[in-house]
């Protein structure tokens, strides 16, 4: 895709339901008995994997547009695939399922692209271990391909060195097959579509905050059937991110995004474009299957740099590239620490956005936990190597708007992973 300069982006714009929700709206629908109905799912190439998945354990699935029909089978209603499961470049998907595989009374393996097959899965090899599961990897590298066989397992309590979503709610998943109770404390909470998600579709789950501190403890107890839902995905905030972002750095733009989850634990871009003086107002707040809603109004605003560290990583983690652009788009410096998450996501994105806004022309430094970004000085259109991460390829077309001359974001098409349809809503707003 090859981008150059624009101003005034105007108009309102929906965004693709959420990817952590659709994926888990798949996953609960599929051990749950009778239909789950889910609208504006995500049919980005993640989800897509997932569904891929339980279809080949039996389920029976049905997809039209953006709507999602689960036949689910129960907790104990999966059958044993007859391939390897492929799980494609999600570590949702990977995480998520492990969890409820380590349940199962069959033999399964699963395995992702090369990005995938690198990322690291001892952070849910080890928990499941301690729960009596039979877990491996198969090149002994703690990564997958995995393998995965009957065990029987057994509640923990898992004090997990980071506060991972994936991790959080993989463990919460095996604790349905586990005997007695099963908890996760991590040191800030992270996402919690689990929780509230597994409630509503009946576990016995609940959350806990640790006065004075910002540890959080999550815990399941068995014996609960959980139930289909029906339900309506928000759109992804992740995915608004970057029209927020357009909206604030390109020249006389307004931009209304309706429909875009806030839930509080995936909202830190929020607070981040406030503190950097982005003009941004939510308007028609709502709550909608214990998720909240609201239409999100941004105009172009002289930001400028701040500080973005501690608790509210985990709530932003997957805005850092789009973050990086505004910072760089913004006066004076931007610090990220306490972020080395970044580095085992689909690419190691401290280098891949240090290193594309290099190549743009930005002063940038990263470090061991983030990146220092000098803002302000224009940017220089050049190639922007993804290697092939959606966030990139996506974060680095906002940043091309801004750039002299023209910009050529390589293999574009990895947006698929969570976007498909990424440029056509960009389109509208020309
Ligand atoms: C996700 C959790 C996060 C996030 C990922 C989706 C989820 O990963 O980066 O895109 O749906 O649980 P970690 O749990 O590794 O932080």
């Amino acid at each position: 895709m090859e981008l150059c300069t624009i101003t005034g982006l105007k108009g309102k714009v929906t965004v693709p339901g959420d990817k952590s929700i659709s994926h888990r709206s798949v996953m609960f629908g599929s051990i749950a008995q009778g239909t789950t109905e889910i609208h504006h799912f995500l049919n980005g190439a993640d989800c897509l994997a997932t569904i891929c998945c339980f279809r080949a354990m039996g389920i029976d699935i049905e997809e039209k547009d953006s709507t999602v029909i689960v036949h689910g089978k129960g907790l104990h209603g999966l059958s044993a695939p007859d391939h390897i499961l492929d799980v494609g470049n999600s570590g949702t998907t990977t995480r998520l399922i492990s969890g409820i595989l380590t349940g199962q009374p069959f033999d399964s393996k699963l395995s992702g692209d090369e990005s995938l097959n690198s990322r690291p899965m001892k952070r849910i090899m080890a928990p499941l271990t301690q729960m009596g599961a039979n877990i491996s990897s198969i090149l002994r590298n703690d990564c997958a391909p995995l393998y995965i066989a009957p065990g029987k397992l057994h509640g923990i309590h898992y004090d997990s060195p980071v506060a991972s979503a994936q991790v959080k709610s993989c463990v919460l998943l095996a604790g349905l097959y586990a005997e007695g109770e099963t908890s996760v404390t991590e040191p800030s909470l992270s996402r919690n579509h689990t929780e509230l998600m597994l409630r509503e579709f009946g576990a016995d789950i609940r959350s806990t905050f640790e006065i004075g501190s910002t540890r959080a403890t999550a815990s399941i107890r068995p014996g609960n059937e959980l139930y289909g839902q029906k339900l309506t995905v928000p759109g992804d905030i992740s995915s608004a991110a970057y029209f927020i972002a357009a909206g604030l750095i390109v020249p006389d733009s307004e931009i209304l995004i309706e429909g875009v989850g806030i839930n509080p634990t995936r909202a830190g871009i929020l607070k981040v474009c406030e503190d950097m003086g982005g003009d941004i107002t939510l308007l028609n707040e709502r709550t909608e299957g214990g998720e909240k809603i609201a239409d999100i109004l941004v105009r172009t605003s002289q930001l400028h740099g701040i500080r973005i560290e501690g608790d509210i990583i985990p709530t932003l983690i997957d805005e850092i590239p789009i973050i990086a652009v505004m910072a760089a788009a913004a006066e004076g410096t931007t610090v990220i620490k306490d972020a080395a998450e970044l580095k085992v996501k689909e690419t190691d994105r401290i280098e891949t956005v240090t290193d594309n806004l290099k190549a743009m022309g930005c002063q940038v430094t990263p470090t061991d936990d983030g990146m220092i970004i000098t803002g302000g000085a224009p940017l220089k259109g050049t190639n922007i190597h993804t290697l092939l991460d959606h966030r990139i390829a996506m974060a680095f077309s906002i940043a091309a708007l801004i750039a002299e001359g023209h910009t050529k974001i390589l293999d574009s098409k990895c947006i698929e992973v969570s976007y498909p349809d990424f440029y056509d809503t960009f389109e509208q707003l020309l």
